[in-house]
């Protein structure tokens, strides 16, 4: 087995019994904000993208780069579609001209020639518009497993199927906070600094479970190459950017004793077959790369992002006609929100546009002064481009890009976020069935005197398992959410409280 770094998240792995293209990717992407880092479009992509299979793990466009796929994958590939909630994975290749599906079933494995492989989807609504999915893949040889992004409660789905060789995972977060708050910078770095740390030892815990003998960080970090954005790659600065150099998750792992983590950068080859899975890279600067960021991304002859046109749109007409039917079914996000959200197209020469997104009234009017707990500024033609278009996920076009700032009082509401993530009746109408199953939270549990839910409302984590108690608060290993015990307050994200009390109190 061979398998080659193509960039970012993107893979090929050769087999004797045929080769996997996994998540391509060197389109610029979420409003042109991201660029894959190291650069990898001098790869021969013709070559590369001339595979048997391809695997494409979610929608999100680091990850489903149509104009790559088009213009280099065969359409007579064979597309390995995982068990996703919905039909957009599919609906969207078959657009580009990909017919030769295999179905698979999440977690049950499928015999493609010699090749054994197996799909484990995540299918919740934070798990993305139409679900992630990992791919775990062996070949007589050896086994890998692509774990990306994706961030199951356990691996226990993939470590049922046998030992892994290479460990392929996503060690940071890709997110907006706090980066596009209004916030101190001191604040911003020290939030920043937490999230990273949540980030790594999470994947130490995913690392630890499966005890592949090779780890790889994959997807990320992105370079950022518009000025205004800079500060994202944190050069120099710890901007409150959540972003991290797989560099940095190498070395704090050797600080720990795990010396098994290896980079792989556009056009890199390693074979899991060999002792110690050496790595050959193709780049001359190896990973030396990574030293000398800054200068890469100055010298890069990456084309910079223009802003869209100016439209003139009657946003507050046009919001109107679009988002009122999406409230009126939707009554459980828009009561978990609960709050107006002021929501401001802004342009110097114009004028700002300033709106209310009036969640408890389930309507969209002007914004007429008083206070708001949450605060969107996008600029206007941005703004104007998102619903001309009826973008239905802004959060994987506009939040993720960073081309926005935020202010809020309390504690951040994700509902919010997944609601402008999932504008559309569909993908809505599963957010809403989701909220309502969540909020059962399964059955209680009693842990050192507490009781309370035992499923995270985050991510149904089983907190039994993943959950710590200390002094009254419970902290669920998975993202670092926290409770306060006595009443099930959420400490970290408002709105997710949780069943609790102390042991017989809890009814
Ligand atoms: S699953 Fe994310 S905090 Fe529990």
């Amino acid at each position: 087995m061979r398998i080659t770094g193509l960039g970012h998240a993107g893979l090929r792995i050769d087999t004797a019994a045929g080769s996997v293209l996994v998540d391509p990717w060197t389109t610029p992407a979420y409003l042109g904000a991201w660029t894959p880092f190291p650069d990898n479009a001098d790869l021969d992509w013709a070559a590369l993208a001339d595979v048997d299979v391809l695997f494409v793990s979610s929608v999100a466009p680091d990850h489903l780069d149509p104009e790559l796929l088009r213009r280099c994958v065969r359409a007579d590939v064979q597309v390995l579609l995982p068990d996703s909630p919905t039909s957009e994975l599919r609906d969207r290749l078959a657009a580009l001209g990909f017919s030769r599906f295999v179905e698979t079933r999440s977690g049950q494995v499928t015999e493609l020639g010699g090749l054994r492989v197996a799909v484990p989807a995540l299918t919740r609504p934070t798990d993305g518009p139409a679900g992630t999915a990992m791919l775990w893949l062996s070949d007589g040889e050896a086994t890998v497993l692509v774990q990306g992004a994706a961030r199951p409660r356990d691996l226990q789905l993939v470590a049922g199927l046998g030992p892994v060789d290479v460990h392929l995972l996503q060690v940071a977060p890709a997110g907006w906070s706090p980066m596009a708050y209004d916030l101190p910078e001191q604040a911003k770095g020290t939030i920043a600094a937490d999230l990273r740390a949540h980030a790594f030892l999470a994947a130490r815990r995913y690392v630890s479970e499966l005890g592949a003998p090779h780890v790889v960080p994959t997807g990320g970090p992105p370079a950022f190459l518009d000025e205004e954005l800079a500060h994202l790659n944190r050069l120099g600065t710890d901007s409150g950017s959540t972003h991290v150099d797989p560099t940095e998750f190498r070395d704090w792992m050797a600080e720990r004793g795990y010396d098994h983590v290896r980079l792989l950068l556009p056009g890199s080859v390693a074979d899991p077959r060999e002792p110690g899975m050496p790595v050959a890279h193709a780049l001359p600067a190896g990973e030396a790369v990574y030293a000398d960021k800054a200068a890469q991304l100055r010298e890069s002859r990456r084309p910079r992002w223009t802003a869209p046109p100016e439209r003139d749109l009657d946003l507050l007409g046009e919001l109107r006609g679009w988002l009122e039917p999406l409230l009126a079914r939707a009554p459980g996000v828009a009561g978990g929100i609960g709050v107006g959200v002021r929501l401001t197209g802004t342009d110097a020469a114009r004028g700002d546009v300033d709106l209310l997104l009036d969640f408890p009234g389930r309507t969209v009017r002007a914004y007429d002064g008083g206070k708001v707990r949450y605060e969107l500024r996008v600029d206007r033609a941005v703004l104007e481009q998102l619903v001309a278009v009826r973008e239905p996920d802004w959060v994987h076009s506009l939040f993720l890009s960073g081309r926005f700032s935020a202010r809020r009082i309390g504690r951040e509401n994700e509902l919010v976020f997944l609601f402008l993530g999932n504008l559309d009746p569909v993908r809505l109408d599963r957010l809403e069935a989701w909220l309502t199953h969540r909020h059962a939270g399964g059955e209680d549990v009693t842990v050192d005197g507490w009781t309370f839910q035992r499923l995270c409302p985050h991510q149904q984590a089983d907190l039994t398992q993943v959950g710590s108690v200390s002094d009254g608060v419970l902290t669920c290993g998975v993202h670092g959410w926290e409770w306060r015990l006595s009443d099930g307050r959420c400490l970290t994200v408002r709105g997710m409280d949780i069943r609790s009390g102390a042991a017989g109190e809890v009814s």
